[in-house]
Order: C-alpha cells, then structure tokens, then sequence
C-alpha cells in the first residue's frame, strides 16, 4: 500500500486512509465518473456497499483512474439478506467479482438478530480465510452488539462504520472501539450537506480560509475518525480533499464536540437492539 502523504489510521496492522470516498447514493455512471475522478484528485480510500448497486461501476471508475489497486482501501459491505452462511459466501463471491477485485475490508451492513451473530461472524471469517476479503469488520453495531460480534471472530473486526458528524456524537462508541482494537468509521461525516448552513462551524472554517465541509471533516480526522464524505460535484470532491494544510485548535475541536445535539439522520437498527445512549 503506498497512500503518499495523506493521514492513515494503522488497526491491527492495517494502514487505512482516514479520509475516504462514498458512493451511496450514487447511480452507476455517476459512481464510475466519481471514483475515477476522487482518485485522480489524492482520494485512496472508497467505500460501496452490495445494496447501493453500484459495486459493478466502483470497480471500473478504479481502473479508469490510472491509480495501482494496491494503493487503493477498498471497503463494500454485506447486506442483511445475506446473513446466513451460504448467502454470505456467496454475495461475497459476488461483490469480488462485480468490483473486478478483492475487496479490503468487507463489512457486515446492520445487525440483525436472525441468523444468529455466531453463523454470521463464521461466514464473515470464512470469507476472509477463503481469500474473498482482505479484512472484516462492521457497520450500524451499538457497543453490547460490537462486542458479542468481536468474541465470536477470530479476525479483528477492524472497524464499525457508524452514522457521526457534528449533531450526532458517538463516544461511547469511540471507547468501545478503542477497547477492542478497532476504528470508528463515520458515514454521513457532512451530516448528508446540514453542516453547510451552520453558523459555528462557519466561524470555526473562515478563521482558516476554509469551507465548512472542510472544517467538518478536519474535526473528525483530528480525532482520529475515518470520514467517507460523498459527492456528485468534482469540485466539492476537491474542496473534502484539501484537509490536510490546517489544524483546529482544541478550543475549535471542543466548539465541534458541543454540536452535538443526538440527531439521527439514518435509522434502520433492528428493535432487537438499543443505541449506546448519547452524551448529549
Ligand atoms: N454503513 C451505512 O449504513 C451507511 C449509511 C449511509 C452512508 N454510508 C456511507 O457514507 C457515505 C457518506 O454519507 P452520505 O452520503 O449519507 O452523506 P454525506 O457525505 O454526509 O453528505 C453527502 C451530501 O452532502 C453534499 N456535500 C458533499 N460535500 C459537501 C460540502 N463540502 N459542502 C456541502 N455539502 C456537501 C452532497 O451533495 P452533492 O452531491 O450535491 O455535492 C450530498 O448531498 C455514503 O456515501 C456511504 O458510502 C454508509
């Protein structure tokens, strides 16, 4: 893996790009125009998922970009339909070969309670072992379920890929994953385009001549949180890469801690299962 200079967050001996793309959402001429474009700007970190139905046009934006898959993260994600053991392997199988590439990391989507985590995290383990995924992980588990999901993996479960932007923090989360050696990833990190009318962050981003986008995602990777904004403008796919030539002060990192206001944008989490309780 060579990601130039760009922050990386190394888990379980796993270098990862703190900042990535995303692409759901995105229609597949859209996602292969995007992925193309995001690594031609600096972006080595892209994040699909089966169910955006896009995994075909991932793979083929990578290779129009020109830029080496092995200096690619590449992340996409089990849909919940898929959580037995067969249809796991098998969608595995299948993602594979619609990115035209093993993925890096392949994530169980949202917890479900049936099938039980025991079958789902011994297929997710045989599809590492069996070559189809460099490594594992999840998304959308509060903190009791990350960890019953990690004592029934052998493999590092190396991040959990959560909703967390500036109105909706995730601290226990945080401690959670920092206990199990793992990362915080953070999906909808532009509160889905909200921060872009908040007066705070716009304080906080015009004393460094930067935009609110940007000040959102510094935030999030000062603290050590992988942030996969997505965009269909290549230009604001410039304006979320150009990050890494300012730092925010511990006052301005407090000022971002404060918005947080318990606001779920993206809410699927079965009843089964309860959210860790916010601090807000
Ligand atoms: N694991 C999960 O369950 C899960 C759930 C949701 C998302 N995700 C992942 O996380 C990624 C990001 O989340 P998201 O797509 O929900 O939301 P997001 O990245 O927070 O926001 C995207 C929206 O913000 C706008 N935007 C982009 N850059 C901006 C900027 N600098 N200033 C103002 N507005 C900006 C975009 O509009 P334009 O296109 O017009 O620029 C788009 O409408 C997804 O694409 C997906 O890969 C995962």
């Amino acid at each position: 893996m060579a990601y130039g200079d760009q922050p990386t967050l190394s888990v379980d001996g796993v270098e990862i790009p703190l900042l990535g793309f995303g692409t759901w959402q995105l229609e597949p001429s859209d996602a292969r125009r995007m992925v193309a474009e995001a690594l031609r700007i600096g972006y080595r970190h892209i994040d699909t998922a089966w169910i955006y139905k896009n995994e075909k046009a991932v793979g083929e934006g990578i290779r129009d970009s020109g830029v080496p898959r092995e200096d690619i993260f590449l992340t996409t994600k089990i849909w919940v339909e898929h959580f037995t053991h067969d249809a796991l392997l098998k969608q595995a199988e299948e993602s594979a070969e619609s990115l035209g590439t093993t993925p890096d990391l392949l994530l169980l989507h949202w917890p479900k309670p049936t099938p039980t985590f025991e079958e789902t995290l011994g297929a997710l383990n045989q599809a590492k072992d069996r070559g189809l995924t460099r490594n594992i992980g999840l998304s959308n588990f509060p903190s009791k379920e990350f960890r019953q999901a990690q004592a029934l993996s052998k493999a590092r479960l190396i991040t959990n890929q959560v909703e967390h932007h500036p109105y909706l923090g995730v601290d226990a989360l945080v401690a959670t994953a920092a206990e199990l050696g793992a990362s915080i990833t953070a999906w909808s990190p532009l509160a889905q385009g909200k921060i872009a009318d908040d007066a705070t962050i716009s304080e906080i981003a015009q004393a460094h001549g930067k935009t609110n986008g940007q000040a959102t995602l510094r935030w999030l990777i000062q603290n050590r949180i992988i942030a996969i904004p997505r965009t269909t403008k290549e230009s604001r796919a410039r304006e979320n890469f150009d990050i890494f030539d300012f730092e925010l002060s511990g006052e301005e990192m407090q000022r971002m801690d404060a918005l947080d206001r318990g606001e779920r944008l993206g809410d699927w989490l079965d009843p089964a299962y309860e959210w860790d309780k916010s601090a807000a």
